[in-house]
């Protein structure tokens, strides 16, 4: 038997994609009051999932944890390699067939860009079932904030056909960021969307997320100026640089990411109805004095994490069917 796994944003349909939206979106709904509180309370209330975070996480865990909270799925964390038997010298393998043993669900962030499909593999062999969602897999990718992140451009497009025909621009660190490589592959299935990239040379995205792009025909253009991209586009995406990836080079200090920050003055340079997003947490690449502008839509990103995953949780396990009106 094959298990329901979320560990890449190649796996995202355009189906898929409204089948949870509109399921994020009950899932807010129904918890707005206490009798529909109770109720999610018994959606997942035989699941347990382990958070195993040994990266740091501030929005993605506590949305993951809390998402269980909500929906009443019983939560163990590790959140420290040095505290397990990992500091012993246990190898993956043994780790994650222990993990096996105690929970229905593993959500894994992890430098390794391929322990989340390891654990993926091995739960397939299982005689019981076990899924797996990958929440940051190194530099790779990060498919349920490409997820939330949709959802923030689908809502506040509703009124003009959603996230497809937009135009989004990706700034900053494209290279190393997770986060934009699992958006522009998720990007892929919405008609019409096109994608320009921003960063300098030293970042620019990789070839596998290029070569996928130009086999969904999804029209895609690389520009070193953000100054001529901020006119073109539907969504400014900004991004940081992911400094925690350098090599002995100090590859981050070698390069001027000034010239790929947003200033306050960039705002009147937006067509009307843009929007500014990132995935958070932010560094000088986006100014708090913009905070206030309802065209900052990264608070919201956050405010949906927690609906999104929810959503994810639940079409995991195949409890789509809320009966709560
Ligand atoms: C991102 C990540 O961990 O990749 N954070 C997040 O989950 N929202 C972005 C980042 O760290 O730059």
């Amino acid at each position: 038997m094959h298990n329901q796994h979320f560990v890449s944003a190649q796996q995202i349909t355009k189906e898929m994609f409204d089948r949870y939206y509109r399921l994020a979106l009950k899932l807010k709904k129904i918890s707005q009051t206490e009798q529909g509180r109770r109720y999610l309370l018994t959606t997942l209330e035989d699941k347990r999932a382990l958070l195993y975070f040994v990266q740091p996480s501030s929005r993605t865990v506590l949305s993951f944890q809390n998402a269980c909270y909500l929906l009443g799925a019983k939560v163990s964390e590790i959140r420290d390699v040095s505290l397990t038997s990992e500091a012993k010298g246990e190898s993956n393998h043994d780790t994650l067939r222990t993990f096996a043993a105690y929970v229905d669900l593993l959500i894994v962030r992890h430098k390794s860009e391929t322990l989340v499909h390891e654990a993926s593999r091995l739960y397939d062999t299982l005689k019981y079932p076990v899924n797996v969602v990958n929440a940051g897999s190194g530099t790779d990718e990060h498919p349920t904030q490409a997820m939330l992140d949709l959802m923030t451009m689908e809502e506040h497009f509703a009124p003009s056909g959603g996230v497809s025909g937009k135009t989004i621009c990706l700034v900053g660190d494209l290279k190393r960021g997770r986060t934009v490589r699992s958006l522009s592959l998720a990007l892929r299935v919405f008609p019409g969307a096109k994608i320009i990239f921003v960063s300098p040379e030293a970042f620019s995205p990789r070839d596998d997320i290029l070569t996928e792009l130009k086999k969904a025909n999804l029209p895609f253009s690389i520009e070193r100026n953000l100054q001529v991209a901020i006119p073109q586009a539907d969504v400014i995406y900004m991004t940081r640089i992911q400094d925690e990836y350098d090599g002995k080079a100090g590859e981050s200090s070698q390069v001027d990411m000034r010239a790929y920050s947003l200033k306050a003055e960039d705002l009147k340079n937006m067509r009307p109805n843009a929007v500014i997003m990132h995935p958070l947490p932010r560094r000088e690449e986006l100014p708090t004095t913009i905070d206030h502008d309802p065209r900052a839509l990264y608070w919201k990103q956050k405010d949906n994490g927690l609906w999104m995953r929810g959503a994810i949780l639940l079409s995991l396990w195949g409890r789509e069917n809320l009966n709560f009106e």
